[in-house]
């Protein structure tokens, strides 16, 4: 092994067969081989072996927070090939770069089922997403009655060959709220490289309303002040990723900063940001429908957590649009230009419809992700937790104009998506914060389990596939 090698040594050795997060036995070490599998079977979090990739840093910029790791299925919505600005096809250089290290190779005895599996369609899937399937084992539907009564009768303990224990049912009781988020769990991105702004000389140029303005960071400050807490989505959070936080926004409001230049002037229907860094998605001819702004509350914020904004959140002024994705927002402002565009991002784009769902865990590779829930707590797989009623946790949203594609149900499954416990959200939650939950859950006995969950919106879409976590209760 190099003696800078980013992978720690001595794991993820296929030769050596380990059961991994699943009960130690026969069928998970000898013929599953659990523990040798996956990406962080040999890497711990492979958001490690990404951040300093190539002389630029990669896109997904910050380390997991809320104690997450990255595996595959976090690199899926920029690189699955669904977005044509995203990151290239990963399967080519995933193999090669592998193949050609002699610890992949020699040292861990490396092979295609080190990542990969096979689905009993016979399909080449990823371990990490086969891993949460009931197909684990080679049973199909292994929640179901008739499967369930054959493994009892064939005297299987618990309830799966796997030694996965199934919970029809789930007992769980919710909570609610909507706190913000630790600023170390929060996630940091930039589609370009960072722009040296300097906050001193700094100031927002805003044109086409009555009257044009300058505004220095205090003459924002002068402005009436808007506190609120706004869910952060990175546009490219995959299914229950951690690129995604509540964050406390103080700033100026869109319809304030409109007001305080004497009103739109006849004829303006859209705003076009411009940003130190260039950016503007998707095309650098895009335009904002400014009704459409003002009813989402979008703001200038100039602080986030009660401080002045740091380089990596955008200083001195970020455009902050509640309800999309965060990468339509546009950090390091530096000007407002209000105008008659017709070219302007549709709304359907950002509320970005989840068109495929399914209640079973889908093997496809999902693009931007709309609408979502992820684990907390445990907040990735192979924890214990002990005690008859344990205490999980996690977040919900979904991308929305506060009316319609409203989050609206969460959805928990503790035998692989057979019975659903739904839990309605409370109405009076902010549809543009994030929700965090908590579910006191008694299973009916100590075990490892599969755990599900999934958001539904106000129009019964679901989220493409389930967020899933693999933990083991104790006594
Ligand atoms: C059997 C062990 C093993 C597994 C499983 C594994 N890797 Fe690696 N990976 C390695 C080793 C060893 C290296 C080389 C580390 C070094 O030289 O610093 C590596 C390097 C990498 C690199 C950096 C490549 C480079 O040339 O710098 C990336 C990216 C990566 N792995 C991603 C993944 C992803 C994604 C998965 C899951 C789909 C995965 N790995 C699964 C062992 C593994
Ligand atoms: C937010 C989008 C995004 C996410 C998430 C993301 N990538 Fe990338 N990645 C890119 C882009 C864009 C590039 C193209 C190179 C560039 O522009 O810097 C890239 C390049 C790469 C490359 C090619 C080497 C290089 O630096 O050009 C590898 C390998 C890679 N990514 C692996 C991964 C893995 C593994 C994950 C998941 C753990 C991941 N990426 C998550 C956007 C992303
Ligand atoms: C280090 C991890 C790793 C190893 C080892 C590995 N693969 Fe892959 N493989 C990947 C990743 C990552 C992708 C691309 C992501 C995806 O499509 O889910 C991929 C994609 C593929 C695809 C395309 C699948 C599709 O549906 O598009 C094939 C085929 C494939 N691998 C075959 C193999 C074979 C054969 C081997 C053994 C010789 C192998 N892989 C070993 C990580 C790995």
């Amino acid at each position: 092994m190099p003696a800078d090698s980013k992978v720690p040594a001595g794991i993820g050795n296929f030769t050596d067969p380990d059961s991994g997060p699943l009960p130690e036995s026969f069928f998970t070490s000898d013929f599953v081989n659990a523990g040798n599998r996956g990406c962080n079977a040999c890497h711990a979090d492979v958001w490690d072996a990404i951040c300093d990739l190539s002389p630029i840093p990669h896109l997904a910029t910050s380390k997991p927070g809320y104690g997450k790791v990255a595996n595959i299925t976090d690199c899926y919505p920029c690189h699955a090939g669904g977005a044509a600005l995203g990151g290239p096809i990963l399967s080519d250089l995933i193999h090669s770069a592998h193949y050609s290290k002699a610890q992949f190779v020699e040292e861990e005895s490396g092979n295609c089922w080190s990542c990969h599996a096979i689905d009993n369609a016979g399909n080449l899937v990823q371990w990490d997403v086969y891993k949460h399937t009931d197909q684990l084992g080679g049973f199909t539907q292994s929640g179901s009655t008739a499967v369930q009564f054959w493994l009892q009768m064939r005297k299987w303990e618990p309830s799966s060959t796997a030694g996965v224990s199934i919970a029809p049912d789930m007992q769980v009781d919710v909570s609610f709220d909507q706190e913000p988020t630790t600023e170390e769990d929060f996630f940091v991105a930039s589609n370009y490289a960072v722009p040296e702004v300097d906050a001193a000389t700094w100031a927002l140029q805003v044109t086409g309303l009555t009257e044009e303005k300058s505004f220095t960071l205090e003459d924002l400050k002068a402005l009436p002040q808007t506190k609120k807490t706004i869910a952060f989505p990175c546009a490219a959070n995959a299914i229950g990723s951690y690129q995604i936080g509540n964050v406390p926004v103080t700033g100026v409001l869109l319809s304030d900063l409109v007001e305080a230049c004497g009103g739109a002037k006849e004829g303006v229907v859209a705003v076009g940001p411009n940003a130190a860094d260039g950016w503007r998605f998707p095309s650098p001819e895009m335009n904002y429908n400014l009704d459409y702004l003002i009813s989402q509350g979008a703001m200038v914020a100039l602080q986030y957590w009660d401080h002045d904004l740091t380089v990596d959140q955008g200083s001195p002024a970020t455009l902050v649009v509640p309800g999309t994705g965060a990468g339509w927002w546009s950090k390091w402002l530096t000007g407002l230009d209000f105008n008659d565009s017709q070219m302007q991002v549709s709304i359907a784009i950002m509320q970005a419809p989840v068109e495929q769902q399914t209640h079973e865990m889908g093997l496809m590779t999902p693009g931007l992700v709309s609408l979502n829930t992820g684990w907390l707590a445990p907040s990735k797989d192979g924890e214990t937790l002990s005690g008859s009623t344990v205490e999980l946790e996690g977040y919900a949203y979904a991308w929305t104009d506060g009316t319609t594609n409203k989050l609206e149900r969460i959805a928990f499954s503790a035998d692989y998506g057979e019975t659903w416990t739904m839990v309605d959200v409370p109405d009076e939650l902010d549809p543009f914060g994030l929700v965090h939950w908590k579910a006191a859950w008694t299973p009916p006995a100590p075990g490892t389990y599969n755990l599900r969950t999934c958001a539904i919106d106000t129009v019964g879409n679901w989220q493409y596939y389930p967020s899933n976590v693999i933990l083991t209760v104790s006594e």
